[in-house]
C-alpha cells in the first residue's frame, strides 16, 4: 500500500507540474482526490487491515492527501495571481487617448430673447405673471373692449376651440386676469405663447409675446415713452433711434406703434425694412377706461399704460434671421449657431 501511495503522490505532483491553468489543476484534483479517485479507494481498503496497521496506514494516507492538497492550493493561488496580472496588462488604460466629448445643449434663440426681455423689465421693478393659453372669449376679447361682431376681431385670425373658447390670440387677457385679482399700483409683464391663423415669412400660427402694463395714480403717456425707450435702448443698444406712430387698439386710447431704426441697413433702406428704414417692434397705448371698468377699477383715479411685443420679431432682428419659420423647425444646424 505504501508503495502505491508513494507512486500516486509522485504521479499527482508530476501532473501538477505540467498544469498550465487553474482548470488543469482542478482536473488533477478531481482525478486524484475525487470521490472515485485512487486515494479514496485506498481509504476504502483500510477496513481490510488489522487495527494497528489500519491506524498507521490511515495517518500515512491522510498525510499524502494533505501534501497533494497543499500543493494544489499553492498552485491555484499562483495561477490566479498570474491570470489576474495578465488580464490587467491587457486592460491597461491609455490615458493619452483623446476623450469623447459630451455635446452641450444651447438655449433656443426665442428663450434667450425672452429671458433678456424679462431681465430688463424685472430690473425696472416689473413682476412676471402668466395666464392660460386656452382662453375664454370674454378674457381674450370682450373684457378688452372687443365686443362680439366688432370689426376689430378680424385683426387677429382666431383659432376657436368652441364658440366661447379660443386659443389666445395675444397676451393681453393676462392684463384682465391680473387686474381682477390685484389692485394698483401694478407693474407687470406677462410672457407666453399665442396663436393665430397666420403663416408666411414673418408670421407663424404659434409665436410668443410679452405683454407689459403699469397702473397707478397719474401714470402718463410720458411714463410709457420713458419705460419703452429705456427698454429698447437696452435691448438694441444705446442711441438706437425710435419713433412713436399713432395706431389703433380697442383696449388702449390713445394707441401707438413703436418703430426702431432698421438694425440691418441703419436706416438707408433694405429688404428687411421694406425700404422704409424703420421696423415696427411693438404696439402700446394708455389703457382704455372700458378695460378698467370691466375689472372694477376707478378710472377717474387710476391711469395706466400697456404694450405688447412679438418675441420672434425681436429675435429675427437681433440675429439677422429672415424667415420666422426657422425657429420652429428644430433643425440642429440652425440651433447650433446660437
Ligand atoms: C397685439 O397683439 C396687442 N395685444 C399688443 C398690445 C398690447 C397693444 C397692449 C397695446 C397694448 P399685434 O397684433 O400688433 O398687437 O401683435 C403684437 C406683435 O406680435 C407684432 O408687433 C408682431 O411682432 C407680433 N406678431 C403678430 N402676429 C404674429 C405672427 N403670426 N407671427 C409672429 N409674430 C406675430
Amino acid at each position: 500500500m505504501r508503495e502505491e501511495l508513494h507512486r500516486l503522490r509522485e504521479d499527482a505532483f508530476n501532473s501538477l507540474k505540467e498544469a498550465r491553468s487553474a482548470e488543469d489543476v482542478l482536473a488533477v484534483r478531481k482525478k486524484y482526490l475525487g470521490r472515485k479517485g485512487p486515494i479514496a479507494s485506498l481509504i476504502k481498503e483500510l477496513g481490510k487491515y488489522p487495527p494497528d496497521e489500519r491506524r498507521e496506514a490511515g495517518a500515512e494516507i491522510n498525510r499524502v492527501k494533505r501534501e497533494i492538497e497543499d500543493e494544489i492550493e499553492a498552485l491555484l493561488d499562483e495561477l490566479r495571481l498570474r491570470e489576474r496580472e495578465e488580464r490587467l496588462k491587457k486592460e491597461k488604460i491609455d490615458v493619452t487617448l483623446p476623450g469623447r466629448s459630451i455635446p452641450f445643449g444651447r438655449l433656443h434663440p426665442v428663450t434667450r430673447v425672452l429671458e433678456e426681455v424679462e431681465g430688463i423689465f424685472t430690473s425696472m421693478g416689473f413682476d412676471i405673471a402668466e395666464g392660460p393659453e386656452i382662453e375664454t372669449d370674454y378674457y381674450n376679447f370682450e373684457a378688452l373692449n372687443i365686443p362680439k361682431n366688432h370689426p376689430a376681431r378680424d385683426m387677429q385670425d382666431t383659432f376657436y376651440v368652441s364658440s366661447d373658447v379660443v386659443l389666445r390670440t395675444h397676451t393681453s387677457p393676462v392684463q384682465i386676469r391680473v387686474m381682477e385679482t390685484q389692485s394698483p399700483p401694478l407693474r407687470v409683464i406677462a410672457p407666453g405663447a399665442v396663436y393665430r391663423r397666420d403663416s408666411d415669412l414673418t408670421h407663424t400660427p404659434m409665436f410668443h409675446q410679452v405683454e407689459g402694463f403699469m397702473v397707478d395714480e397719474r401714470v402718463t403717456f410720458g411714463d410709457l415713452k420713458g419705460v419703452l425707450s429705456a427698454f429698447l435702448q437696452r435691448l438694441f443698444g444705446e442711441g438706437t433711434p425710435l419713433r412713436f406712430r399713432p395706431s389703433f387698439f380697442p383696449f388702449t386710447e390713445p394707441s401707438a406703434e413703436v418703430d426702431i431704426r432698421c438694425v440691418m441697413c441703419k436706416g438707408t433702406g433694405c429688404r428687411v425694412c421694406k425700404e422704409t428704414g424703420w421696423l415696427e417692434i411693438l404696439g402700446c397705448g394708455m389703457i382704455h377706461p372700458e378695460v378698467f371698468r370691466s375689472v372694477g377699477y376707478d378710472c377717474e383715479k387710476y391711469t395706466g399704460f400697456a404694450f405688447g411685443l412679438g418675441i420672434e420679431r425681436i429675435a429675427m432682428l437681433k440675429y439677422g434671421i429672415d424667415d420666422i419659420r426657422l425657429f420652429f423647425e428644430n433643425d440642429i444646424r440652425f440651433l447650433r449657431q446660437f
